[in-house]
């Protein structure tokens, strides 16, 4: 027998964070549903997903837990109601998950980097630039947007570092006939989106090496540095295969990748530097990128906030998890933005699922028992009326399968519940319960049922990629058994046994009362947005404490720094007769005139930062907590007769 075809398909590896919402999830479970279809239809797939866990932003946030950056990504990968706990949750069936602190991935993007730099596309200069912590990204002046981050709207800080460059530059023009070509970005929107943004102002070469913090993968023949986490990041879709590493062995026979699926911020990355990369590395690049749009509420970020429950496993718990990844699939255009609100998701449970799935099932299997004992007759008597209903039953799966290898799942489905309406309508037409009636109408009653058994089951075959449980269920109860339900099956017509047996079983999607189900999301949600309090970091010793050199001081001069927002610039009396000049990002919450004069606390002994160009010698402290959602912040002021410079202890 001739080798199964191969099909590679790949999430984003996530950052680790405990507030994936279904956002997040959107994302994973299209690809899913994707990576099953491809194995429905005889595919040797390979589904890979995984963690992105370097970078400065890990750092900083488990120094503020206290813990290791090992130990904090673990908790979030590993731990309960983690990443992995998510994806099992959402039945996520990836066959390999890669962690970029894996070994094995460590060992790989020191043999890529290495193999870059010997053939001269890696090489050493310093980087002055403008740079966003939370994206770990250098723009450049022309790339700003009002002055902040092009990619999440954040402030961003003047930074200069000795580092690696790639030569980016030098394959503008192959990414751009890349590009240009074929279907290598969809939707084809994308495309002029990046030649017009990134590519025609000119592609600068991008900086791969940080040496300001260490939690990365080190350049093994320059200590000091580690690797730009996004060049460790898109590395994993070849790690995970073997590329420069014993662990796996499969490099050969899925690459080049099928299909790169990714969310609309981050198509710069897999369109123009990662096939950039491969170039450089003398490999082929990938087949496609598709670029979804994102999950949006009120067209805005999704967050807790919104008066939506987005908490996956809340929403998995209360409607199940079928449920939602149909509703996800089903109801916006994939390579669109999506409005997401809690009644559009129980709407559509109420009227896909319940209503015409759900119905059909149930009144199907109600019928075959109350009239034939759960078991059909093989005497049967066909009628014109059925044409429609078999034609469709057999031309369903062709038509959805030009949707699904389109990336267009919502239109796959369209095209499934226009079999199942059509169904449903066959049930009135023929009205069985007349039928019924007349022993004399036996065959051409079991005839009905048998068709709509027939539509059932290639319905469900088609809606397995999808709702992969419920098919399960379903099948059970109209009599399919595996070999009926093959994606060779799904587009003929009587496969099911002539004598098939139905078993009715639990409803499979009970109608949700939506007055209800809102008004207890909307409980469930005050009780999730109601401020928890935060863990008590753990101990440290006396010793370690006093060495904080935290004093009093006077606010001599307040002013706003120019084209900032946020930053304050003070001279402070700390003391020592020499005026202090202190940073500090609470434009937000204060004016200068209300502060000139207050007595406040500083910490004195941190190392000097540079901040939009001017150097801050120091800390203010301030109380700050989440309250309702936002950010609540007040400086921490003295009593005026408090003297300047005494000392905090
Ligand atoms: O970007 N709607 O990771 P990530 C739809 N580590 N999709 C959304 C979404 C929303 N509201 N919010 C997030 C990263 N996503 C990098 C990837 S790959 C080499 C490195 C999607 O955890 C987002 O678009 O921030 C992305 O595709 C995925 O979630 C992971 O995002």
């Amino acid at each position: 027998m001739a080798d199964k075809k191969t099909f590679y398909i790949t999430t984003p590896i996530y950052y680790p964070s405990d507030k994936l919402h279904i956002g997040h999830a959107y994302c994973t479970v299209a690809t899913d549903t994707i990576a099953r279809y491809k194995r429905l239809c005889g595919f040797d797939v390979m589904f890979l997903t995984g963690t992105d866990e370097h970078g400065q932003k890990i750092e900083e946030k488990a120094k503020a837990a206290g813990v290791t950056p090992q130990e904090f990504v673990d908790n979030i990968v590993t731990g309960e109601k983690g990443i992995l706990d998510l994806w099992k949750l959402m039945n996520i069936s990836n066959d390999r998950f890669i962690r970029t602190t894996d070994d094995y991935h460590v060992k790989s993007i020191q043999y890529i980097f290495k193999k870059m730099y010997d053939k001269g596309d890696i090489y050493k200069g310093a980087y002055k630039g403008m740079y966003c912590t939370p994206c770990e990204s250098f723009w450049t002046e022309s790339q700003l947007v009002d002055g902040k981050c092009p990619d999440c709207g954040r402030e961003v800080h003047y930074a200069e570092e000795e580092a690696y460059f790639f030569r980016l530059s030098k394959y503008a023009k192959p990414v751009q006939d890349l590009l240009e070509s074929g279907t290598f970005l969809e939707p084809a929107s994308r495309v002029n989106e990046m030649i017009n943004n990134f590519i025609k102002p000119g592609l600068e070469d991008l900086c791969v090496s940080r040496t300001s913090f260490s939690w990365g993968v080190p350049v093994d023949f320059d200590p000091g540095h580690v690797v730009y986490v996004w060049v460790d990041a898109l590395s994993n879709y070849i790690t995970a295969l073997g590329y420069g590493n014993d662990k796996y062995n499969d490099y050969e026979k899925y690459w080049p990748v099928d299909v790169h699926v990714v969310g609309k911020e981050i198509v710069r990355f897999h369109s123009i530097i990662w096939p950039a990369m491969l170039m450089s590395l003398g490999e082929p690049v990938p087949q496609k990128v598709y670029g979804h749009g994102w999950l949006v509420i009120d067209g805005g970020k999704m967050s807790k906030s919104k008066g939506n429950v987005v908490d996956p496993y809340v929403l998995a718990e209360k409607f199940g998890v079928d449920a939602l990844r149909f509703f996800l699939m089903r109801t916006f255009p994939f390579g669109s933005d999506g409005n997401f609100s809690n009644e559009l998701l129980i709407n559509t449970i109420n009227i896909d699922l319940a209503n015409d799935l759900g119905n059909l099932v149930s009144r199907t299997t109600a019928m075959v028992e109350k009239y034939f004992g759960g078991k059909l007759p093989a005497d049967r008597a066909a009628d014109p009326q059925d044409d429609e209903l078999v034609n469709l039953i057999r031309s369903t799966r062709d038509a959805y399968a030009v949707h699904m290898d389109a990336f267009h799942p919502h239109f796959a489905l369209e095209e499934v519940f226009k079999l199942i309406q059509r169904a449903n309508k066959y049930i009135d037409e023929t009205a069985p319960w007349v039928l019924a009636k007349d022993e004399a109408n036996k065959a051409r009653l079991a005839s009905v049922m048998y068709n709509l058994l027939e539509a059932l089951r290639v319905a469900l075959i088609l809606l397995t990629p999808f709702i992969p449980e419920t098919c399960e269920k379903a099948f059970a109860q109209i009599g399919a058994n595996a070999e009926s339900v093959t994606w060779e099956k799904a587009a003929e017509y009587a496969v099911l046994s002539e004598n098939v047996e139905v078993h009715k079983g639990e409803t499979l999607f009970p109608r949700i009362d939506m007055e209800k189900a809102i008004a207890e999301l909307e409980e469930l949600n005050k009780k999730n947005a109601a401020p928890k309090s935060e863990p008590v970091l753990p101990n440290i010793d006396i010793e370690e404490f006093a060495k904080s050199d935290m004093r009093v001081c006077k606010i001599l001069t307040c002013e706003a720094v120019k084209k900032s927002d946020k930053l304050l610039k003070f001279t402070l009396d700390d003391g020592s007769g020499t005026p202090r000049q202190i940073l500090s990002g609470i434009h937000k919450f204060y004016e200068p005139e209300q502060l000139v004069g207050k007595t406040v606390v500083a910490i004195l002994n941190l190392p000097p930062r540079k901040m939009m160009g001017q150097e801050s010698n120091g800390m203010l402290l301030s109380a700050v907590k989440e309250v309702d959602g936002k950010e609540v912040l007040n400086l921490v002021m003295l009593d005026d007769s408090v003297p300047a410079g005494s000392r905090l202890c």
